[in-house]
């Protein structure tokens, strides 16, 4: 029976695949390693279209990377988000001295490779017989084998029970591809996926798996304030574990000032929380403690979270309506 599915598997991705994304082009295990961690958490369009090529660009071998400067990882990983992605990146460089391991069982030592993630990077660059088991192919696994309990251990299971181990690389960029494309989260086009003929899900899809309770984010209330001298304006750089190295304007918990000018409102989610922040300007104090002072173009050059690069538009929007 797996034959067959494997079999149908390759005949729609022969038709359907996307084989000309450039991670499955390239035969190069770095490149195909930035691509893995990249897409961890971000969408292959967006990685795509603004990411991917730039950084390899800026760092084009894992030796180079490891002897860049951790603030310039930052700033080519700037605006792709969970930067701890990029931090571990620049840590595995290091600690493999620039040379990546060349199987699953090493590469998964190092910061920020899972197990699913080692073995796509080994199936992909090497050929490594192991299948991966991402949010795309878990759903698929769910469905197929009509399970709906959520459980990371079995579901490994079953990622082995389909797998077909003769080839790995077009079995697993195969499924990410079903995955994204048919075996899809709300409305699954079950008519045209290639193992609709054995899959024990499909007559009720959205039932597998069973559905997440949903606990409400919480909401950060927080107060930002645009320290300003001159065309300058204070920042610090965060060694604190959310966005650690990224710089930004000062935040705190307390109510601001009533004195102080009012810029606006900036709310950003992220993954635990939504933070919404109110933003003001102060021109009369002395800069913070811990905090530098940078013009616009100095910024430029620094990485910053979303939300203060959302302060950043709220001080020039202020600046042009204050001139005009
Ligand atoms: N997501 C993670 N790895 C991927 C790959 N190789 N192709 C498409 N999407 C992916």
């Amino acid at each position: 029976m797996i034959s067959l599915a494997h079999n149908a598997l390759y005949h729609w991705y022969a038709q359907n695949g996307r084989h000309t994304l450039p991670w499955r082009i390239t035969t190069d295990p770095y490149s195909i390693y930035v691509s893995e961690i990249m897409l961890q958490q971000t969408q292959v369009k967006t990685v795509l279209e603004k990411f991917y090529f730039p950084f390899l660009e800026r760092f084009p071998t894992l030796n180079d990377l490891a002897h860049a400067d951790v603030d310039d990882v930052l700033k080519m990983w700037e605006g792709l988000g969970y930067y701890t992605r990029a931090r571990n990146l620049h840590a595995a460089a290091r600690q493999c001295n620039g040379i990546l391991p060349t199987n699953a069982n090493d590469l998964i030592k190092l910061p920020g490779i899972g197990q699913s993630t080692a073995h796509a990077i080994s199936a992909f660059a090497y050929r490594e017989s192991l299948p991966i088991l991402d949010a795309n192919v878990k759903r698929i696994l769910h469905r197929y084998f009509a399970v709906k309990e959520r459980n990371e251990n079995k579901l490994w299971e079953y990622a082995y029970k389909l797998f077909d181990p003769s080839t790995p690389f077009d079995y697993n960029q195969a499924m990410m591809d079903v995955g994204a494309t048919i075996c899809t989260p709300k409305k699954p086009l079950c008519a045209c996926c290639p193992f609709e003929r054995w899959c024990q899900g499909k007559s009720s899809p959205l039932e597998y798996p069973m559905a997440k309770t949903k606990t409400q984010k919480p909401i950060r209330l927080r107060t930002i304030i645009v320290y300003q001298r001159e065309n300058s304006y204070a920042l610090t750089q965060r060694r604190t574990r959310f966005l650690s190295g990224l710089w930004g304007f000062y935040e705190s918990e307390e109510l601001a000032d009533e004195s102080l000018k009012y810029l606006g409102e900036v709310t950003q989610h992220y993954s635990h929380f939504t933070l919404q922040a109110n933003v003001y300007l102060n021109k009369e104090s002395i800069l913070p403690e811990g905090f530098e002072w940078f013009d616009l173009d100095e910024i430029k050059k620094l990485s910053l979270s979303r939300a203060d690069h959302k302060v950043i538009a709220q001080i020039v929007g202020d600046q042009k309506t204050y001139h005009h």
